[in-house]
C-alpha cells in the first residue's frame, strides 16, 4: 500500500488471473500501480492477499482510479476481449484527458484494435493495442510484450512494460511493433504459430506412439533428448512433462485418460482467416487448427471409426533410425510454418502501412512467450542477415537446415500416409515446401480451365498482354 497523495505509473483495470499478476509485476518491479476490478471483491482479495508484495492503489470507482494515476496517465485494460474491453475503454475515456494513454493488453482482433484507435485518437488521447503472451505465470514474472500505437505513446510506455517483460540475454523481450493494430496482429500471429508448433509436437508423438510403438513415458525421454538440440523450446520441454504424466485414478499415462478434442479460443482461427484475406498460405497453422476443429467432431469420428486404411501399412524396421527421421520432419515442418507465419507479417505489415521489424519480433519471442525457443535466436539472425528476405525457408542456415531434414521428412511423410496415420502439418509443409521451389506448377492449367469456363483470360509465356481463346468456337486465339 502507499502514502496518501502518491500517484501510481500506471494503472490495471481487470483484476481476473492475468491482470492481478500483471499488476504484481509492476509492483514487483517497483512501480506504484492503481488497480481496479468492476466487482471490488477481487481488487480486495488482491490487496489482501498480495498488498505487501509492493505498492499498490486500489480504487473502486473508475473516476478514483483515474485520479490516482500521474500524468500522462497510463491505464492497462486486462478485461475480456470484445464488448467488456470498449465497455471499459468508453469509461477511461470520459474521465481522462488529452495525452493520457489507454492500453488494451487482452486478445483483441487487431481490427478492432485500428477501429479503437482510430475513435480514441479523434478524443485526444493515446489508443495503444498491445499482445501480452506468456500465460498466468509470464503475467507474473515476465512475458514477451509486443504494443501498438504511436512512437510517443511508447516513449512514455516503453520502459515500463520493458521492466516487466522477461529478458534473454540482458534484452527485454519487449519493443514497439508499429502504429494502431500492430501489436495485435503479432500476437495473432505468433498465437497461430504456436498452434502449429504445437500440432508439429503432436504429430511426432502421434508418429512415434502408432507407427513405432513407444509408450508415453519412452517418448516423453526422447522430447527430453531433443530439447537439448535445434528443438530446445518451452513446448518440448512441456510436452515431456505432460507425457511422463502418470493418472493418480487410474495408474495409466494422464494422456490416454485426457478426452482427445483439442480447444480452441479463436486467435488460430483469426490467423488462418487473416491470412485468406491477405493471399498468404498458412498451410501449417490453417492445418493445426483445421486438426483441432477434427479432433473435437467427436460425433463424426465415433461414426467412421470402421473406415479402412488400406494394406500399405509397414511399421519402420530400426526404431532409432525412425525416431531421428520423425525428429527431422519435425524440425522442417516447424521452419515451414515459422516462415509462414512471417509471411503473413510482413504481408499484413504491407496491407495495413506498418512498419513491422521481423527480426525484432523474433528477437521479443525468445522469452516470456508459449513460443519461445532457441530457434527464435537463428530467425534473428536470418532477418539480421537480410531484413528483406523473401522467406524465412530461403535463408542461408535454414536453407541448409530443411535441406538436411528433407530425405527424412519425405521419408515419414510416406511412413505417416503408408500407415494411414495423420500428418497433416508434415504432409502439407512438405507439399508447400515442394510447391514453392517447383518451376512450373499446375497454375497454367487452371488459368486454362478458368478462361475455358468463364472466359477469364490468360497470360502467355511468350508476350505481353491478356489472352482468350475461342472455346466454343475456333479455339484460336484472341487478345482480350
Ligand atoms: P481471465 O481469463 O484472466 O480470468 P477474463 O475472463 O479475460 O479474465 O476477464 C475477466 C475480467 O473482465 C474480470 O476482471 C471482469 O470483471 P468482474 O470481476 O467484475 O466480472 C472483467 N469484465 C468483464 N466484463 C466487464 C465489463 N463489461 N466491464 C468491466 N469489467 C469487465
Amino acid at each position: 500500500m502507499t502514502d496518501n497523495n502518491e500517484l501510481a505509473q500506471i494503472g490495471v483495470v481487470g483484476l481476473a488471473v492475468m491482470g492481478s499478476n500483471i499488476a504484481r509485476n509492476f509492483a514487483h518491479k517497483g512501480h506504484t500501480v492503481a488497480v481496479y476490478n468492476r466487482s471490488p471483491e477481487k481488487t480486495r482479495t488482491l490487496i489482501a492477499e498480495h498488498g505487501d508484495e509492493g505498492s499498490f492503489i486500489p480504487s473502486e470507482t473508475i473516476e478514483e482510479f483515474v485520479a490516482s494515476l500521474e500524468r500522462p496517465r497510463r491505464a492497462l485494460i486486462m478485461v475480456q476481449a470484445g464488448a467488456a474491453t470498449d465497455a471499459v475503454i468508453d469509461q477511461l475515456a470520459d474521465v481522462m484527458e488529452p495525452g493520457d494513454i489507454i492500453i488494451d493488453g487482452g486478445n483483441s482482433l487487431y481490427t478492432d484494435t485500428i477501429r479503437r484507435e482510430k475513435a480514441i485518437r479523434a478524443r485526444g488521447l493515446h489508443y495503444v493495442g498491445t499482445g501480452i503472451s506468456g500465460g498466468e505465470e509470464g503475467a507474473l514474472t515476465g512475458p514477451s510484450i509486443m504494443p501498438g500505437g504511436t512512437k510517443e505513446s511508447y516513449e512514455s510506455l516503453g520502459p515500463l512494460l520493458e521492466s516487466i517483460s522477461a529478458h534473454v540475454d540482458g534484452v527485454p523481450c519487449c519493443t514497439h511493433i508499429s502504429s494502431d493494430g500492430a501489436g495485435h496482429f503479432v500476437k495473432m500471429v505468433h498465437n497461430g504459430i504456436e498452434y502449429a508448433d504445437m500440432q508439429v509436437i503432436g504429430e511426432a508423438y502421434h508418429l512415434l506412439r502408432e507407427a513405432a510403438g513407444l509408450t508415453p513415458a519412452e517418448i516423453a525421454d526422447i522430447f527430453r533428448e531433443w530439447n537439448k538440440g535445434d528443438l530446445d523450446s518451452y513446448l518440448v520441454e512441456i510436452t515431456a512433462e505432460v507425457l511422463s504424466q502418470v493418472d493418480e485414478k487410474t495408474g495409466k499415462p494422464l494422456v490416454d485418460v485426457i478426452v482427445d478434442a483439442a480447444g480452441q479460443k479463436g486467435t488460430g482461427r483469426w490467423t488462418v482467416k487473416a491470412a485468406l484475406d491477405l493471399g498468404i498460405p498458412v498451410t501449417g497453422i490453417g492445418e493445426a487448427v483445421f486438426a483441432r476443429a477434427l479432433s473435437s467432431s467427436l460425433a463424426q469420428r465415433e461414426a467412421a471409426r470402421n473406415l479402412p486404411s488400406g494394406s500399405l501399412a509397414k511399421a519402420p524396421e530400426d526404431r532409432d533410425a525412425f525416431v531421428e527421421r520423425v525428429r527431422k520432419a519435425l524440425y522442417a515442418s516447424k521452419i515451414i510454418a515459422y516462415s509462414q507465419g512471417f509471411d503473413e507479417i510482413n504481408a499484413g505489415a504491407k496491407e495495413y502501412g506498418w512498419e513491422i521489424d521481423r527480426g525484432a519480433l523474433a528477437t521479443i519471442w525468445r522469452g516470456g512467450c508459449i513460443i519461445r525457443a532457441q530457434f527464435l535466436n537463428r530467425i534473428k539472425e536470418a532477418y539480421d542477415r537480410d531484413p528483406e528476405l523473401p522467406a524465412l525457408v530461403l535463408d542461408e542456415y535454414f536453407r541448409d537446415q530443411v535441406t538436411e531434414c528433407l530425405d527424412a521428412w519425405r521419408d515419414v511423410v510416406v511412413t505417416a500416409a503408408q500407415m494411414g496415420i495423420p500428418a497433416p502439418v508434415f504432409s502439407s509443409s512438405l507439399a508447400y515446401y515442394d510447391g514453392l521451389r517447383a518451376e512450373r506448377l499446375p497454375a497454367a492449367l487452371v488459368q486454362g480451365q478458368r478462361d475455358y469456363f468463364g472466359a477469364h483470360t490468360y497470360k502467355r509465356v511468350d508476350r505481353e498482354g491478356a489472352f482468350h481463346t475461342l472455346w466454343s468456337g475456333d479455339r484460336s486465339e484472341v487478345e482480350a
